[in-house]
């Protein structure tokens, strides 16, 4: 009789477990047949009331099938616990991805590449030069040397303290070697020339630095793009259709006007300043020094300042990428803000 049931119980637990396909039947399954009041475990509690003879065959038949049915089970969760992981991976592939973050270049490096590409189509090239300079390159050369009231115009960072002044044995002329880092791009103009000869147009971007307090429009490093031509007749008035070319191809469709206005540095005579403004109610804004290269610099570099002549200028990278991009202060080019540098 017992074995009849067990035999039984095994055809239909098979049935139905085949048939499960989630975790939750497959509970319930477990609990009908294997559970505190399933039909097994009733006839193994109930073996007390048989024969010796019937409890042996029917004890172990029962214990048996109760063994293969919880191997079964495990079995068969396993096998489900696999086929969910399949159906429902823990990486959802159907999901919108994240973006990669790609960065792109900086807003002055932009406007740097921009200045370069009008000054080449008009046949000017590209020098660069060092960002920590000597003395000499710096002021001395340019016809601005030691104790001249001008060099109050550069607050220097000087590289080292109590550099001695550092003369070249081979110079018989003051060279000082003492290093700093440069305040202008205009050193770049003293080594150009000390390398090649006339007629020659330059530009030379580059990063310089001034040892000053901050403010809206003023920062301890900026840009420049320096120009220089020297030819037989170079003039100011080359150096007004240069620079308007300039200013027409930067600001394009931005209506601009520009005026010169009489300035000085040691390195030129005469020196101008260019202001331009966006239109009459604006008003002027300051955006390079210029000149006629003075013939101490070219004596400096051993150009015969009878023959030569040149203009020279020195614009704010960062200047004019503010009027450009109606940025109103300087520090935010530098304050690593990804809120402002997205914007361009
Ligand atoms: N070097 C000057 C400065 O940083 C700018 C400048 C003025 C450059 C006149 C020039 C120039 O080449 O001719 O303030």
């Amino acid at each position: 009789m017992s074995l009849d049931n067990l035999q039984k119980i095994r055809e239909n637990f098979i049935k139905e477990i085949e048939e499960v396909k989630d975790l939750s039947l497959l509970e319930k399954i477990r609990v009908k047949y294997l559970g505190r009041k399933s039909e097994l475990i009733d006839i193994l509690s109930s073996l007390k009331n048989l024969s010796i003879e019937e409890r042996r065959e029917t004890g172990v038949k029962a214990n048996e099938l109760r063994k293969e049915l919880a191997d079964l089970i495990r079995e068969k969760t396993e096998d489900l616990h696999y086929k969910y992981s399949l159906i429902q991976p823990s990486l959802d592939i159907t999901k919108p991805g994240k973006k990669a973050e790609a960065g792109h270049l900086h807003l002055l490096t932009k406007v740097e590449e921009e200045i370069k590409q009008i000054f080449l189509s008009m046949n000017f090239s590209v020098i660069e030069g060092p960002e920590v300079e000597d003395e000499y390159h710096n002021f001395d050369a340019l016809n601005i040397p030691i104790n001249h009231p001008a060099r109050e115009m550069w607050d220097t960072f000087w590289l080292l303290r109590n550099q001695k002044e550092i003369r070249n044995p081979k110079s018989e002329i003051r060279k000082s070697e003492k290093l700093l880092l440069r305040t202008h791009t205009s050193p770049v103009q003293i080594r150009y020339m000390e390398k090649h000869n006339p007629p020659f147009q330059i530009i030379v971007p580059g990063r310089v630095f001034r040892y000053e307090a901050t403010d809206a429009s003023h920062e301890i490093n900026f840009y420049q793009v320096e120009g220089l031509m020297v030819g037989k007749n170079v003039s100011l008035a080359n150096f007004k259709f240069v620079i308007e070319e300039f200013f027409k191809k930067f600001f394009k469709n931005q209506k601009i006007e520009f005026r010169f206005r009489p300035s000085y540095f040691p390195f030129v005579e005469p020196g101008l300043e260019v202001d331009i403004r966006l239109d009459k109610k604006s008003q002027w804004l300051e955006v390079m020094g210029a000149g006629m290269v003075h013939r101490n610099v070219f004596d400096a570099v051993r150009y015969n300042p009878n023959e030569w002549q040149g203009f020279a200028f020195g614009m704010g990278t960062d200047r004019l990428a503010m009027i450009k991009y109606k940025i109103p202060d300087i520090r935010l080019f530098y304050s690593g803000d990804l809120k402002f540098i997205k914007q361009f």
